[in-house]
């Protein structure tokens, strides 16, 4: 068996979260590397749905252990919030099932509050984030002023450290017309929430390979999309950390040699919720149609997604800036019904160049006209296909034009929300 990372490869809401649950049956360990409580999965399982934030969606499989790695910035609020519900639904009787590094940093109340204030204060250049205080906690982190998991166990330790903090984040909420916090409520309630917490706190790392060693497969999920990567993404709007395949190394304390293959994951056309170029947004009656058929409202704020055609320059940058051998395309069931479907095979530039990779400059992005190419529809509703043979011809035929055209394999498509509605090809834990 091997291990693999799973990564978006548009902007996020790919439906990593079904792809991930699918995959964990193959998995003996579920890891998160990255992002936070931003991130947001939709689990339907036998019609019953289940919205997970933070803890790996691989939970809802019995026996597997689930991790969050030092990458992820935890809040401990929305943390414990799953835990109970979890523990509600009987879905976490042990709690050795979720272990959350001692070495993830913490999402407080004034990360929220930066966050917020500095959104509610940019206008139009406001990047649309997702309000959880992601941002901010990442800043602390390399700003090396960050509070850890770890700290949430050792009261002194923590009163310190927040002492020497709060003066400066409580500044910068005033500046930004926020509310200040107060330490000794700060204080007492990450304590509280640290105990109630402590049970699943340990070395993610050394347990990993501890895992490793013994030969258990590892699924690496990752959160949010390569183009919401901080380097790699539509700067600036992005997320704050690298959602790109070789954080996952990093993220969970492992070396990059143990990761043998990594799968990105598609929808069959394109979405993005907030702010920053999109080059093939519908803004049209057909954009709305995608919208309505495919439910595409954000996870965790309900915001209504912008959505458009499939885009290759983006999926062949993913499958470069990843290494994607495998690539995933969900929600196919929601093209159907259409007489033609596109893909943008390349953008027209403000200059009058014609291009077939994905620009880097940002500038040249928010101007492209995509360029696209025309298939055939399908009319035959795809929910209950469970073969590939049994797909309607137009529809294989947009499938292997994705793979010609983006140079990987479709290795799985998805035909509705629920678990079994996959068509898997191949097994990426299969290798060599
Ligand atoms: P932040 O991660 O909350 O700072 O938001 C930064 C950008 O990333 C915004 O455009 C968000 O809408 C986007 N974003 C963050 N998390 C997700 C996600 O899970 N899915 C889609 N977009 C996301």
């Amino acid at each position: 068996m091997s291990n693999v990372v799973i990564v978006g490869a548009q902007w996020g809401d790919e439906g990593k979260g079904k792809v991930v649950d699918l995959f964990t049956s193959w998995a003996d360990v579920v890891v998160r590397y990255q992002g936070g409580a931003n991130a947001g999965h939709t689990l339907v399982v036998g019609g019953v749905k289940t919205v997970l934030h933070l803890v790996p969606s691989g939970i809802l499989h019995p026996g597997k252990r689930c991790y969050i790695g030092n990458g992820v910035v935890v809040d401990p609020e929305a943390l414990c919030e799953e835990i109970d519900l979890l523990k509600g639904k009987n879905l976490m009787q042990d709690p050795a099932q979720l272990v959350v590094s001692e070495n993830a940093h913490v999402i407080l109340p004034y990360h929220k509050r930066i966050d917020a204030g500095r959104e509610a204060r940019s206008g139009a250049a406001k990047i649309g984030t997702t309000g959880r205080g992601i941002g901010p906690a990442y800043e602390d982190k390399v700003a090396r002023r960050g509070i850890r998991m770890r700290d949430l166990l050792q009261p002194k330790v923590l009163r310190d450290k927040l002492t020497a903090r709060l003066d400066e984040a409580n500044a910068q909420i005033a500046s930004l017309g926020g509310e200040k916090v107060e330490l000794e409520a700060v204080l007492s309630r990450a304590l509280e929430l640290g105990e109630k917490i402590a049970a699943h706190v340990g070395d993610c790392s050394e347990r990993l390979a501890h895992e490793i060693e013994r030969g258990r497969a590892v699924l690496f999920e990752g959160a949010q999309g390569t183009l919401l990567d901080i380097d790699h993404g539509t700067y600036p709007y992005v997320t704050s950390s690298n959602t790109v395949a070789g954080n996952a190394a990093v993220g969970a304390g492992v070396g990059p040699t143990v990761i043998h293959s990594v799968v990105g994951i598609s929808k069959a056309y394109t979405t993005r919720v907030g702010n920053g170029p999109l080059p093939t947004e519908l803004t049209d009656a057909l954009g709305e149609r995608l919208r309505t058929v495919g439910a595409e409202f954000g996870a965790t704020t309900g915001r209504p997604r912008r959505c458009g055609w499939l885009d290759a320059l983006v999926l062949k940058y993913a499958a470069r800036v990843n290494g994607m051998n495998g690539l995933v395309l969900t929600k196919l069931d929601v093209l159907t019904g259409l007489d033609e479907v596109k893909i943008a095979v390349s953008y027209k530039l403000p200059n009058g160049k014609t291009v077939t990779s994905f620009p880097s400059d940002p500038e040249q992005l928010g101007e492209a006209q995509p360029v696209y190419e025309t298939l055939p529809g399908w009319k035959e509703p795809l929910g209950d296909l469970r073969e590939w043979s049994e797909l309607p011809a137009s529809t294989r035929r947009y499938v292997e034009r994705v793979e010609q055209l983006v140079g990987v394999e479709v290795i799985a498509v998805s035909v509705g929300a629920e678990r079994q509605q996959t068509i898997v090809r191949k097994n990426p834990f299969r290798h060599g």
